[in-house]
């Protein structure tokens, strides 16, 4: 079932081929339940539908609702949606410098593939320690690394997304590495060194920097490359239109639903119905995605095993052996480590296969059934988001006892109870877009609406994860959703203090040409900084499963493995229950 949804967000054919089935399925029920109700009804129906253009997998309806360029970058999604007052235009300022990406140097015509970034060309190399040939634990260990193109020219700009981590398999540790673009073609790669023993760096060329010039386009100029739709029905009529929450500047004056969130003012909109009214919508859905978005030049910079998550070799050696901290440096050093202030700090690191945070908080090994128990009695935790939210349910539900709501499991709302220990679990994804099965209209709920329903206090856990479903839109659309839900949370916090709050990050995922377009990690990085951005400071919890699945062995998936999902619960566990000893 986990598998599903994973198709849903990332397996594009293959849903893609799902969704048609269903729809033709349902469009065959329609068309039997027309005909028998008469042929007029039917002869109108069907050219309803094909107006709409659902029988068109190039998404006709869509190449008439992109906007004529030029673009207006920044406003296309959120000119319909209330105007932000001047602190939220300052934010949005703010943010938009947060994610500003390198630029391309212009050029006439579109890059060849042969001058752009190749990951089998390039190299990294380590360099020495502070000019010696040895490494202490709570050193800085560096690798720089030489981009260049497919004839073997180094590239002379920056903006390549790259991405690193150093290892041990032998002791189960890995930390993400941070990587500092010099914006001539070469990087840094920064390490602390965190244990004794080896250490192994890998660096990968996630995209090209001509690769992400192009997604970057995409989510500007495509936003509705993910569409959604509707069924709308009632008695024996029902149709099927599409949905969107961004509507072009030069939007065709066709009938809409204007399903805009009426305390938030965030769009939401469909297609009229020819025959129902708008009252009569019963669900949202996937629609499908809008074909074709690379011209052929663009689709080269998009290859697995070419330039997708490659990995770069190294000139000279990619491990070193670290040795024990300095014994007689340590004082002195523990006082620099504080001064070295440009010094990269994680939020953690991997040893024996468990997450250890940096900064604070402990995590506790919550392996059996009665330490979770314990630790969760008397506590409401509510859990809100996409699947990736849902993995910590299911984990959970198997202390916690769920029952059968008869809801779709994908969809929910999933509800699990102690009742002898008091213990109250539930988990509801959030609003539109969401990219699954159908969600009953009555089940669509934005988190910030819900948030508001809560009383709070300290027996209260809230819990959340959005990430995965916003990744083909602007990225106002984001900003906007996390404001928000950001105000809800300074609601709650307020009329129950001591509610702790606990926010997922995005993660890495299984990427291939398809799956880039809409769900690249690109856009996930993009995402993710604005979250840390615009929570900073409001005293939330971090799970920072970017970095956790970074640093971690797995293969990346949107669904990160068990082993992950048992140190993020373990770390959040250790959040809700702090080790009273140590605190
Ligand atoms: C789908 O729509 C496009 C654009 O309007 C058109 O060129 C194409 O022929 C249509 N395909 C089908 C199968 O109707
Ligand atoms: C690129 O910039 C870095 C940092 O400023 C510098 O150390 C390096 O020598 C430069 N490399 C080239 C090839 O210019
Ligand atoms: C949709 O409704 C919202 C809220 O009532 C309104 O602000 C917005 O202008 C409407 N959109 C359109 C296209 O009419
Ligand atoms: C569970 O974790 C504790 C430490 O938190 C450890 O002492 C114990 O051996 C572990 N039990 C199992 C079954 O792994």
């Amino acid at each position: 079932m986990l598998k599903t949804e994973q198709e849903a967000l990332v397996n594009h054919g293959g849903l893609k081929g799902i969704i048609m089935c269903r729809y033709r399925a349902k469009y065959a029920l329609i068309f039997l339940i027309l005909a028998t109700s008469g042929l007029m009804f039917l002869l109108r129906n069907i050219l309803t539908l094909e107006k709409l253009g659902w029988r068109n997998s190039s998404g006709a309806a869509f190449a008439q609702m992109r906007p004529a360029p030029p673009y207006q970058t920044h406003t296309f999604c959120s000119h319909l949606g209330l105007e932000p007052t001047p602190d939220e235009a300052l934010e949005d300022r703010y943010l938009l410098k947060a994610i500003a990406w390198p630029k391309l140097p212009a050029r006439p015509a579109p890059v060849p593939l042969h001058q752009t970034s190749d990951p089998v060309h390039s190299l990294f190399t380590l360099l020495p320690s502070k000019g010696q040939k040895e490494w202490h634990v709570g050193d800085q260990l560096e690798a720089l690394v030489h981009m260049h193109d497919f004839l073997g020219s180094p590239k002379r700009h920056g903006g390549d997304f790259l991405v690193a981590r150093l290892h041990s398999p032998v002791l189960g540790a890995g930390v993400a590495g941070q990587v500092v673009d010099h914006l001539n073609g070469s990087y840094s790669a920064l390490f602390p060194l965190l244990w004794g023993g080896s250490a192994q760096v890998t660096i990968t060329m996630v995209h090209s920097s001509e690769a992400v010039a192009v997604l970057q386009r995409l989510r500007e100029e495509r936003p509705n490359r993910v569409f959604f739709k509707s069924l709308f029905r009632s008695g024996k009529l029902s149709e099927t239109t599409t949905c969107i929450p961004c509507l072009p500047l030069n939007y065709p004056q066709q009938p809409l639903c204007n399903y805009t969130n009426l305390h938030t003012g965030e769009p939401w909109y469909c297609v009229k119905p020819e025959l129902l009214s708008c009252d009569a919508r019963i669900n949202h859905a996937m629609g499908g995605y809008e074909n074709p978005l690379f011209t052929n030049q663009e689709a080269l910079l998009f290859q697995s095993r070419i330039n997708i998550k490659v990995i770069i070799h190294t000139s000279g050696p990619d491990r070193i052996n670290v040795l024990p901290q300095k014994i007689d440096e340590t004082e002195l050093e523990s006082s620099t480590i504080k001064a070295e202030s440009d010094k990269y700090t994680p939020s953690g690191y991997y040893y024996q296969g468990a997450w250890r945070p940096l900064g604070g908080t402990s995590v506790r090994q919550f392996n059996d059934s009665s330490s979770i128990t314990q630790c969760l009695t008397g506590k409401v935790i509510h859990m809100y988001g996409d699947s990736t939210m849902r993995q910590w349910f299911e984990y959970l539900s198997a202390f916690i006892p769920d029952f059968n709501l008869h809801r779709t499991k994908n969809v929910g709302p999933l509800m699990a109870l102690d009742f002898k220990n008091n213990i109250l679990m539930n988990y509801r994804c959030h609003g539109p877009p969401i990219r699954i099965l159908p969600v009953s209209t009555s089940e669509l709920r934005y988190v910030a609406d819900e948030l508001d329903g809560l009383a709070g206090g300290p027996d209260t856990v809230v819990v959340f994860s959005i990430w995965a479903h916003f990744t083909s839109f602007p990225i106002e659309v984001y900003i906007r959703r996390m404001r928000h839900i950001r105000q809800a949370l300074v609601r709650l916090l307020d009329r129950g203090p001591g509610t702790l709050v606990i926010i997922r990050s995005a993660n890495f995922v299984a990427m291939d040409q398809t799956t880039s377009k809409h769900s690249s990690d690109w856009f996930s990085l993009q995402i993710d900084t604005v979250l840390r951005t615009m929570f900073k400071g409001l005293g939330v919890v971090f799970v920072d499963a970017w970095e956790m699945t970074l640093a971690h062995h797995s293969p990346h998936n949107i669904h990160p493995p068990p082993p992950i999902i048992k140190n993020m619960v373990n770390l959040i566990l250790s959040h809700v229950c702090p080790d009273k000893k140590k605190s």
